[in-house]
């Protein structure tokens, strides 16, 4: 009778729930867990949420109230695009919970994941102190056999060390499995990388761990995610290694720019032929102001600090590094071979996130720019989309402006630093009459050069003569 009772309602919840628009189809109920994410920043909020969608029943915990009252209220405090359907929906449907009370939430979840940040330390080496505390409150928490993974960008021997503090801290010796599943969203995409991965990685040292992270991951599996099962070496090294790959293809098609320069090549025309070559690829052959972001500087850092530990010498990510730290002085030098001294110079920015389609400003070119342009005296007026809130609490007296043709009014210079679409729109015949010097800087090789010519703008842009 209770056999056939819980039978009708299973019944009831599949046909009702997806009706509401409360369900996936892929939604199993063999594969469900109880998960807490602890970190709900860029990488956990967008986790969570996903996870909750592909059926588990998830709570991310932050110690930021402010973040977690307001999630809970259904409002996101990032800019990423489909998240805020997502979270919304899955708060309705009760998959998705936010919570301060990290003890409370390990203690009645059996899988975690722990995306809290992992910034640059003061000598470039990855700064582990959130990491470790969630190693310690995990180890405190440990009522019953849980699995644990780390989803945050560690350096090379790390899950070691989470071990060794985790085991610490769980005074009743209860068992537990951990494993490193390297995460590579880039923001901006997020939802979208989440639910179609180039490939998913788990590193583990039991079955037990590969396959509940598997089981996470089955529907993303199905529709054809390919998992990579490693050791958790493995991973460590899979992670910063695919960084650092693009970062040296950021700073090799930056250098070639340069070079087109000086011979009167065209690194885009150049750009575009090589990257046809299936073995180089396309992705990340576009020069610009140098990459920036919350994991591409920290991570080649910290890539370039632990390999010195196991005295290896990384010479290509070095010259990675040291190539971006040259990019955004160059095209400030640049401005000031057209117009001798900045002192005074009304300049417009556009675009001041890291990259388009977020609000993250975390080591963005833009702002490498305003500080160096600000040190020179240049007066600044900048615009983005979705980010200048965040370029203020860095650069609290920048003004600001909500519309991109304010930020030109009588301006010496238009920068673009940023390539957001909504760029390409804009009516640069009214840009132009609002302009006092009719020049524009595009350091990301974005607009429409030729138009903005024949309209008579000067335009200085990458790897062109
Ligand atoms: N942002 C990305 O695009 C991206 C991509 C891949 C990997 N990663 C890696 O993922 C990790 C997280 O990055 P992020 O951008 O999401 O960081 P973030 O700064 O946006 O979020 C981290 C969150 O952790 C919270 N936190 C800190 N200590 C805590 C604790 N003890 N308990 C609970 N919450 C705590 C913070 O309040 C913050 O909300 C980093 O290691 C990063 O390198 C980031």
């Amino acid at each position: 009778m209770i056999k056939w009772f819980v039978e009708k309602l299973l019944l009831l919840q599949l046909l009702i729930f997806p009706a509401l628009g409360f369900c996936d189809p892929i939604f199993s109920t063999g594969n469900k867990h109880s998960v807490t994410v602890i970190g709900t920043g860029y990488v956990g909020l967008v986790l969570g949420a996903c996870l909750a969608d592909l059926g588990q029943v998830v709570t991310c915990c932050d110690v930021d109230k402010e973040k977690i009252q307001m999630l809970s209220k259904g409002m996101i405090p990032i800019y990423e695009n489909g998240l805020l359907e997502i979270v919304q929906k899955n708060l309705a449907n009760g998959r998705l919970h936010f919570s301060t009370n990290v003890d409370t939430s390990i203690l009645n979840s059996n899988v975690i994941f722990i995306t809290v940040g992992t910034p640059e330390g003061k000598n470039g080496e990855a700064n582990l102190c959130f990491i470790g505390k969630v190693a310690e409150t995990i180890g405190k928490n440990l009522n019953d056999k849980k699995t644990i993974f780390v989803k945050s960008t560690v350096p090379m021997g790390t899950i070691r060390w989470i071990k060794e503090v985790i085991d610490e801290n769980n005074s009743k010796q209860t068992p537990y499995n951990l494993g490193y599943a390297p995460e590579f969203l880039r923001e901006g995409s997020s939802v979208e990388d989440f639910m179609h991965p180039d490939r998913i990685v788990i590193g583990a040292d039991n079955d037990e761990t590969a396959n509940i992270f598997a089981n996470l991951m089955q529907p993303l599996i199905d529709a054809g995610a390919p998992l990579c099962t490693t050791s958790i070496a493995s991973a460590e090294m899979i992670k910063y290694a695919s960084n650092s790959f693009l970062s040296i293809k950021i700073s090799f098609i930056n250098e070639i720019a340069d070079f087109c320069e000086q011979i009167g090549a065209n690194v885009d025309e150049v750009a575009y032929a090589i990257g046809l070559d299936k073995r180089i690829g396309k992705a990340f052959l576009k020069p610009g102001p140098g990459y920036g972001g919350s994991c591409f500087p920290k991570d080649t850092n910290a890539f370039l600090k632990a390999a010195e530990k196991y005295g290896i010498d990384l010479k290509t990510v070095n010259a990675a590094v040291q190539t971006n730290s040259t990019r955004a002085l160059k095209i400030v030098q640049n401005l000031e071979n057209r117009f001798g001294s900045l002192k005074g110079l009304k300049i417009a920015i556009w675009g001041l996130s890291f990259k388009e389609e977020t609000d993250d400003v975390r080591e963005s070119a833009a702002l490498k720019l305003i500080d160096l342009l600000q040190k020179r005296g240049a007066i600044l007026h900048c615009y983005d989309p979705i980010a200048n809130a965040n370029a203020l609490k860095v650069f609290p007296t920048l003004f600001t402006y909500n519309r991109p043709q304010d930020a030109v009014q009588y301006a010496d210079a238009l920068i673009l630093a940023t390539p957001w679409k909504e760029f390409l729109e804009v009516n640069f015949i009214d840009i132009y009459k609002r302009m006092n010097t009719k020049f524009i800087y595009d350091t990301r090789n974005f607009l429409d050069e030729k138009y903005l010519r024949r309209i008579g703008f000067e335009v200085e842009s990458l790897g062109k003569k």
